[in-house]
């Protein structure tokens, strides 16, 4: 039977190379959406292209919520083997003009959902021997980024939880690593204002913004046996803007 692979938030530019990635490479692909209504759009052109996905409404600051995703997503289609804690939003603003709103709105929903997440399938590929948790974090949680105290601060703490995590789980052959990626070219990067992109571009070496399949590989490759050594690692991909 195929494995099971869930990414929260797969509907926007990098979750949805991810979904497509994955499928590509044999799991069965399910993923979470915030706003209902979404879905109708993305599985039709999903569907287009040759994939069959199932998607489910979930908002994953909502630990209740993720009880429930998860009794639902095991008996339709079994257990997760593979997570990938996608979701995530920014809410930019210099600190002096960041309000409590947009600081707990992004903590919420980049922070507090991969123990929301997580907490509901890890015991299950520790108990059934084999296991993945991928977490998406960002350039900014390694760099900092003028504007974004609350989305660095969110980020690099997922880097903090994977390290931890990675440890309690690796001897049940579960491992648990963080991908932080450049700017890449999806609507959150282009939600930048214009000038103030093109100066970030311009500090990137490779000089230009990365394309969403080229993170999903490295998810595709986490996900694989042959990733089975690699825990508790922060994986760099921004075309060079941040060397450490
Ligand atoms: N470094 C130093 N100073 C900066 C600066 C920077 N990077 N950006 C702005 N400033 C300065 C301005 O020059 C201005 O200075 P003066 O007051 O002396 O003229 C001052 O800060 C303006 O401050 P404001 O608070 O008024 O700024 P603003 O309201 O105009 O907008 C901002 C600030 C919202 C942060 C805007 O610059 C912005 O959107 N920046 C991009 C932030 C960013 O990179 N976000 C990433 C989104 S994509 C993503 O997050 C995906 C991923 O993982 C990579």
């Amino acid at each position: 039977m195929a494995k099971v692979a869930l990414i929260t938030g797969g509907m926007g530019g990098i979750g949805t190379a991810i979904c497509k990635q994955l499928a590509d490479a044999g799991f069965s692909v399910v993923t979470t959406y915030s706003k209902p209504g979404r879905e109708v759009q993305w599985l039709a052109d999903a569907k287009e292209a040759g994939y069959t996905f199932r998607a489910y409404q979930c908002d994953v600051t909502d630990y209740d919520a993720c009880v429930a995703l998860a009794a639902q997503i095991t008996a339709d289609v079994g257990p997760v083997d593979v997570l990938v804690n996608n979701a995530g939003i920014t809410r930019d603003a210099s600190f002096k003009k960041l309000d409590k709103v947009n600081w707990d709105a992004v903590i919420k929903t980049n922070l507090d959902s991969i123990f929301n997440v997580t907490k509901q399938f890890v015991d299950g590929m520790a108990d059934r021997g084999w296991g993945r948790v991928i977490n998406i974090s960002s350039i900014n949680g390694q760099k900092g980024q003028f504007g974004q105290t609350n989305y660095s601060a969110a980020k690099a703490g997922m880097h903090g939880f994977t390290m931890a995590l990675a440890q309690e789980v690796a001897k049940k052959g579960v491992t648990v690593n963080t991908i932080s990626p450049g700017y890449i070219a999806t609507d959150m990067v282009m939600a930048v204002p214009e000038d103030v992109r093109n100066k970030i571009i311009s500090g990137i070496p490779v000089s230009r913004l990365g394309k969403p399949e080229e993170i999903a590989a490295l998810i595709t490759y986490l996900s694989s046996d042959l990733a089975g050594f690699m825990t508790g690692a922060n994986l760099a991909i921004n075309g060079g803007q941040h060397m450490h």
